[in-house]
Protein backbone atom coordinates (compact mmCIF):
# COMPACT_ATOMS: atom_id res chain seq x y z
CA UNK A 1 0.00 0.00 0.00
CA UNK A 2 1.29 3.55 -0.80
CA UNK A 3 -0.06 6.82 0.45
CA UNK A 4 -0.37 9.36 -2.36
CA UNK A 5 -0.83 13.23 -1.79
CA UNK A 6 -2.94 14.31 -4.93
CA UNK A 7 -4.57 17.62 -4.88
CA UNK A 8 -4.09 17.82 -1.34
CA UNK A 9 -5.77 14.83 -0.41
CA UNK A 10 -4.46 11.58 0.62
CA UNK A 11 -5.24 8.44 -1.00
CA UNK A 12 -3.97 5.11 -0.37
CA UNK A 13 -3.30 3.06 -3.41
CA UNK A 14 -2.76 -0.83 -3.51
CA UNK A 15 -0.41 -1.13 -7.05
CA UNK A 16 2.92 -2.31 -8.28
CA UNK A 17 5.75 0.74 -7.56
CA UNK A 18 6.76 0.56 -11.13
CA UNK A 19 3.16 1.49 -12.34
CA UNK A 20 3.79 4.89 -14.23
CA UNK A 21 1.49 7.54 -12.31
CA UNK A 22 -0.51 8.40 -15.07
CA UNK A 23 -2.04 5.26 -14.56
CA UNK A 24 -3.16 5.29 -11.05
CA UNK A 25 -4.32 8.87 -11.53
CA UNK A 26 -7.00 7.30 -13.94
CA UNK A 27 -7.52 4.18 -12.99
CA UNK A 28 -7.14 4.50 -9.44
CA UNK A 29 -8.03 7.42 -7.84
CA UNK A 30 -10.47 8.49 -11.01
CA UNK A 31 -9.16 11.72 -12.44
CA UNK A 32 -9.73 11.23 -15.71
CA UNK A 33 -8.60 14.95 -16.62
CA UNK A 34 -4.61 14.06 -17.22
CA UNK A 35 -4.58 12.29 -20.71
CA UNK A 36 -2.55 9.53 -21.88
CA UNK A 37 -0.77 10.19 -25.48
CA UNK A 38 1.79 8.88 -26.37
CA UNK A 39 3.34 7.03 -23.48
CA UNK A 40 6.86 7.93 -23.90
CA UNK A 41 7.36 11.03 -22.09
CA UNK A 42 7.21 13.15 -25.74
CA UNK A 43 4.33 14.82 -26.23
CA UNK A 44 3.33 16.13 -22.69
CA UNK A 45 -0.47 15.05 -22.43
CA UNK A 46 -0.30 13.35 -19.43
CA UNK A 47 2.02 16.52 -17.56
CA UNK A 48 1.04 16.29 -13.57
CA UNK A 49 3.10 18.74 -10.99
CA UNK A 50 5.43 16.80 -8.49
CA UNK A 51 6.30 19.24 -5.52
CA UNK A 52 5.49 21.94 -8.55
CA UNK A 53 7.64 20.60 -11.13
CA UNK A 54 5.84 19.90 -14.23
CA UNK A 55 6.12 16.06 -15.18
CA UNK A 56 5.46 13.35 -17.69
CA UNK A 57 3.90 11.35 -15.38
CA UNK A 58 3.23 8.23 -18.24
CA UNK A 59 6.97 7.85 -17.69
CA UNK A 60 7.28 8.58 -13.88
CA UNK A 61 6.95 5.54 -11.41
CA UNK A 62 4.30 6.04 -9.02
CA UNK A 63 6.93 5.17 -6.03
CA UNK A 64 8.44 8.40 -6.98
CA UNK A 65 5.52 10.02 -5.54
CA UNK A 66 5.16 8.85 -2.50
CA UNK A 67 5.78 11.62 0.22
CA UNK A 68 5.24 14.67 -2.52
CA UNK A 69 2.61 16.79 -3.34
CA UNK A 70 1.22 15.84 -7.18
CA UNK A 71 -1.34 18.22 -8.04
CA UNK A 72 -3.58 17.42 -11.74
CA UNK A 73 -5.71 19.60 -13.77
CA UNK A 74 -8.73 19.09 -10.98
CA UNK A 75 -6.48 20.43 -8.28
CA UNK A 76 -5.38 24.17 -10.05
CA UNK A 77 -8.83 25.78 -9.17
CA UNK A 78 -9.34 26.98 -5.24
CA UNK A 79 -12.43 27.96 -3.81
CA UNK A 80 -14.24 27.69 -6.74
CA UNK A 81 -11.88 30.29 -8.57
CA UNK A 82 -10.57 29.00 -11.82
CA UNK A 83 -6.22 29.39 -11.81
CA UNK A 84 -5.59 32.71 -14.13
CA UNK A 85 -4.39 30.70 -16.14
CA UNK A 86 -7.33 28.06 -16.77
CA UNK A 87 -9.33 31.45 -17.29
CA UNK A 88 -6.90 33.23 -19.72
CA UNK A 89 -7.38 29.40 -21.52
CA UNK A 90 -11.12 30.18 -21.41
CA UNK A 91 -10.93 34.01 -22.71
CA UNK A 92 -8.35 33.37 -25.59
CA UNK A 93 -10.50 30.50 -27.00
CA UNK A 94 -7.33 27.98 -27.04
CA UNK A 95 -8.36 24.86 -27.01
CA UNK A 96 -9.36 22.85 -29.87
CA UNK A 97 -9.91 19.16 -29.49
CA UNK A 98 -8.99 19.81 -26.43
CA UNK A 99 -6.84 16.79 -25.66
CA UNK A 100 -3.68 18.12 -25.03
CA UNK A 101 -5.00 21.03 -23.01
CA UNK A 102 -4.47 20.21 -19.37
CA UNK A 103 -1.15 18.76 -19.98
CA UNK A 104 -0.82 22.42 -22.14
CA UNK A 105 -1.96 24.15 -18.85
CA UNK A 106 0.08 22.56 -16.30
CA UNK A 107 3.18 23.12 -17.86
CA UNK A 108 2.35 26.85 -18.70
CA UNK A 109 1.56 26.66 -14.85
CA UNK A 110 4.77 25.76 -14.42
CA UNK A 111 6.07 28.03 -16.91
CA UNK A 112 4.69 31.08 -15.28
CA UNK A 113 5.47 29.89 -11.72
CA UNK A 114 9.40 30.19 -12.26
CA UNK A 115 9.23 33.16 -14.67
CA UNK A 116 6.02 35.17 -14.02
CA UNK A 117 6.94 37.44 -17.37
CA UNK A 118 7.96 35.25 -20.07
CA UNK A 119 9.04 36.32 -23.32
CA UNK A 120 7.97 34.47 -26.93
CA UNK A 121 11.51 32.50 -27.26
CA UNK A 122 11.16 31.92 -23.25
CA UNK A 123 7.23 30.55 -23.87
CA UNK A 124 8.82 28.67 -27.22
CA UNK A 125 11.49 27.06 -25.61
CA UNK A 126 9.97 25.98 -22.27
CA UNK A 127 6.12 24.71 -24.09
CA UNK A 128 7.06 21.53 -25.07
CA UNK A 129 4.15 19.79 -25.06
CA UNK A 130 2.46 18.72 -28.62
CA UNK A 131 -1.16 20.27 -29.73
CA UNK A 132 -2.10 18.10 -32.65
CA UNK A 133 -4.49 20.67 -33.36
CA UNK A 134 -1.62 23.57 -33.83
CA UNK A 135 -3.12 26.16 -30.66
CA UNK A 136 0.77 26.96 -30.33
CA UNK A 137 -0.17 30.73 -31.32
CA UNK A 138 -3.31 30.61 -28.86
CA UNK A 139 -1.73 29.24 -26.16
CA UNK A 140 0.93 31.64 -26.57
CA UNK A 141 -1.02 34.69 -26.35
CA UNK A 142 -2.92 32.72 -23.40
CA UNK A 143 0.60 32.66 -21.69
CA UNK A 144 0.87 36.37 -21.59
CA UNK A 145 -2.67 36.72 -20.66
CA UNK A 146 -2.15 35.45 -17.63
CA UNK A 147 1.42 36.72 -17.03
CA UNK A 148 -0.56 40.38 -17.11
CA UNK A 149 -3.83 38.84 -14.91
S1 LIG B 1 1.48 10.59 -22.65
FE1 LIG B 1 3.06 11.22 -21.35
S2 LIG B 1 4.27 12.52 -22.56
FE2 LIG B 1 2.83 11.69 -23.96
S1 LIG C 1 -6.26 21.05 -28.89
FE1 LIG C 1 -6.30 19.20 -30.02
S2 LIG C 1 -4.39 18.29 -29.62
FE2 LIG C 1 -4.23 20.25 -28.73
Amino acid sequence: MMILNINGKDHDVDVDPDTPLLWVLRENVGLTGTKYGCGIAQCGACTVHVDGVATRSCSFTVSGAVGTKVVTIEGLAQNGALHKVQQAWIDNDVPQCGYCQSGQIMAAVELLNNNPKPTDADIDQQMTNICRCGTFQQIRAAIHAAAKA
